[in-house]
């Protein structure tokens, strides 16, 4: 006997529906099948109006995030096995407006992380050939510059929700990226960026966003480094790093 896979899931289309509903979905199993497997079925043949985000299929473009089961995770990379013994719970990510389903609105998210100036700023004059960075110094942006902007950890932090202004985990992960990076020249500019209470000083240390990073990142590491760095350069020794 073929073996079925249950799911209750998230719908809502703010422009007909009056208030969010969960349906009861079977899915036939099909060993390996992931998350997002069953729910590229349930679009194929059960129900072709759902909408989901979906692209690497790899747990690599971050796209898929999802609530499921309790807690974020991608969609591509867990398994729909999950569903045989229990009805699984799927949800979008919290904190963000709902375009349709499990598809919300991004912008607010994409608007934090641009204020930190998302990429390398190489200090003056540039180098002849290239910038230098040794293997030790390499090794301070491991398990960093595998963030894939899923914003699961901007999803499960209160002050995110709390707090419209808040600049968030991811964001703040990014600018410890760069604040470590051998090769960039612009802390001081970031740190006056995330140094205040939509920043830095808004993270009330509540881990989650270290719980829900499917990439073991441990955003609350990477805000505890900046809060360090945000003290030093302004409280104790201005020019140090
Ligand atoms: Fe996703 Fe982790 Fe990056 Fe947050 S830090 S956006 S949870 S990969
Ligand atoms: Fe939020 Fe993480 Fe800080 S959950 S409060 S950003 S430690
Ligand atoms: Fe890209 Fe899941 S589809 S991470």
């Amino acid at each position: 006997m073929s073996k079925i896979a249950k799911f209750k899931i998230f719908r809502f289309d703010p422009e007909s529906d009056k208030a969010p509903r969960f349906d009861s979905v079977d899915v036939p199993y099909a060993d390996g099948m992931t998350i997002l497997d069953a729910l590229f079925h349930i679009q194929d043949h059960i129900d072709p109006s759902i909408a989901f985000r979906f692209s690497c299929r790899a747990g690599v473009c971050g796209s898929c995030a999802l609530h499921i089961d309790g807690k974020y995770q991608l969609a591509c990379e867990t398994q729909a096995s999950l569903g045989l013994s229990k009805r699984v719970t799927i949800r979008p990510l919290a904190h963000l407006p709902i375009i349709r389903d499990l598809v919300v609105e991004m912008e607010s998210f994409w608007k934090q992380y641009k204020r930190i100036i998302p990429y390398l700023l190489p200090g003056e004059p540039p180098p002849e050939k290239e910038r230098i960075q040794t293997a030790s110094d390499r090794l301070k942006l491991d398990v960093l510059v595998d963030c894939i902007l899923c914003a699961s950890c901007h999803a499960s932090c209160p002050m995110t929700a709390s707090h419209e202004d808040y600049i968030g985990p991811a964001a703040l992960v990014k600018t410890n990226r760069f604040a470590v990076d051998s090769r960039d020249d612009a802390l001081r500019q970031r740190l006056n960026i995330v140094s205040d209470d939509k920043g830095v000083w808004r993270c009330h240390t509540v881990f989650n966003c270290s719980e829900a990073c499917p990439k073991d990142i441990d955003p609350a590491g990477s805000i505890a480094n900046l809060k360090r760095l945000s003290t030093r350069h302004y409280l104790l020794k201005p020019d140090s790093r």
